[in-house]
């Protein structure tokens, strides 16, 4: 029977989708995350330098020659206008000169995010003004969002795919173990079948041939022995049909010595001359190899179809033809006899359910219809199918 290897098939890609997906969630929340709060801490940035220009405007119109020697003064003035307390301030005169302005102008930190204003009055720009906002604690905050998110997404991934590939693994199983019952249940059907050929065909044949013998037995000896034998030779060669037949499917195909090729042509030859059926069979080459289980399947229904054909419809001749397309292998078995009945799914006995069930069990399909003249089953394998 073919494992279906859905839960490594499913694992592998799953696993790839997940990673994939947390490492993307990952990524948004922690960039996004610092770029949010870097813009918020820039803007305040900017306002603080909008409020220092406007205050160093207001001074440098009052002292306007000695506003850049009272750093202390100004610094003063500045005292609570920040937004949040800024790391360091920087201001350069209309030339491009650094100007004193206190404290907060001297030690500039590693990493710092720049907000910048000019000091205009009317028309003329005066100075500039850069406030800096230290960015090492956004970068250790930063650090503790990328932690927890790395945390979350990884149990979210781990859920993710655990769930889906049990959930497949339990359903695989469940599969594996319907296909074995189908498998099994198939072989009971087949067994009975034969059993019931042989009831009904060399049994009720040897049945009557016994019942002739005995007549046989009591009759007077005479000269019309000749033609009473008759009849029971007639009654044990077709007791001896049946057996053949019964026999011809329960034996292995002969696969392994000839290839499937081989087998299909001499079961044909064989199949003809027992059946009277003109068999054409033909191979469109070149045929794949196909996996063991897969031409023993090919090789059964091909047994089936033409036993339904000399028993059902009343055809003069049959034709199996035999192609294949990538890794499929195609069967095609057809006759010129009366045509199945419209309504198959009604009419299927154990032979067509069998070879049904048969190309499902290797992943492939059947479907028998009334062709123009006579009867067509379609039959597609795939030749990579594992028994
Ligand atoms: N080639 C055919 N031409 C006409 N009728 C067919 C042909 N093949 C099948 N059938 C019809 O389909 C029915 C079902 O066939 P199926 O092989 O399933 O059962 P069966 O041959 O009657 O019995 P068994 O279980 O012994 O095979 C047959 O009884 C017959 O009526
Ligand atoms: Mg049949």
């Amino acid at each position: 029977m073919t494992p279906l290897r859905l839960t490594s098939w499913f694992r592998r890609r799953m696993l790839v989708l997940v990673v994939i997906s947390a490492a993307l969630a990952w990524l948004t929340i922690t960039v996004g995350y610092h770029v949010q709060e870097r813009r918020e801490m820039v803007t305040l940035c900017r306002a603080d330098a909008t409020r220092v220009a406007a205050i160093l405007a207001e001074t440098i119109q009052q002292r306007p020659r000695l506003w850049r020697y009272d750093a202390p003064k100004f610094a003063d003035r500045l005292g609570g206008e920040w937004l949040r307390a800024p790391a360091v301030l920087v201001v350069h005169d209309e030339r491009g000169a650094r100007v004193e302005v206190g404290p907060l102008g001297k030690s500039v930190p590693s990493s710092v995010l720049w907000g910048r204003a000019e000091v205009r009055i009317g028309p003329v720009v005066h100075a500039r003004v850069w406030v800096g906002a230290d960015a090492r604690p956004l970068w250790n905050r930063t650090l503790v969002v990328a932690l927890l998110a790395a945390l979350a997404e990884g149990l979210l991934a781990f859920l993710l795919y655990l769930l889906p590939v049990r959930a497949i693994r339990t359903a695989e199983q469940r599969i594996a173990g319907l296909m074995t019952q189908l498998s099994l249940n198939l072989r009971e059907e087949e067994r009975s079948r034969i059993a019931r050929d042989l009831h009904d065909g060399a049994g009720q044949a040897l049945t009557a041939a016994r019942l002739n013998l005995m007549a046989l037995q009591r009759a007077p000896a005479g000269a019309d022995l000749q033609q009473r034998i008759e009849p029971v030779v007639a009654l044990v060669d077709e007791a001896l049909d049946e057996v053949r037949r019964s026999t011809a499917a329960l034996m292995p195909p002969a696969i392994a010595d000839l290839g499937l090729h081989g087998a299909i042509e001499r079961h044909c030859e064989a199949f003809a001359s027992a059946s009277g059926l003109e068999i054409a069979f033909e191979v469109q080459a070149p045929l794949p190899e196909p996996d063991s289980h897969v031409q023993t399947t090919c090789y059964r229904i091909i047994q089936e179809a033409l036993t339904n054909i000399a028993r059902h419809a009343s055809a003069q001749h049959a034709r199996v033809h035999l192609a294949a397309r990538e890794r499929t292998l195609l069967l095609t078995v057809t006759d010129d006899g009366a045509g199945i009945d419209g309504d198959v799914s009604a009419s299927a006995g154990t032979g067509l359910r069998s070879i049904q069930t048969r190309a499902a069990l290797l992943g492939g399909s059947a479907r028998i219809f009334r062709a123009e003249k006579g009867t067509c089953l379609e039959v597609e394998l795939p030749c990579d199918a594992q028994g």
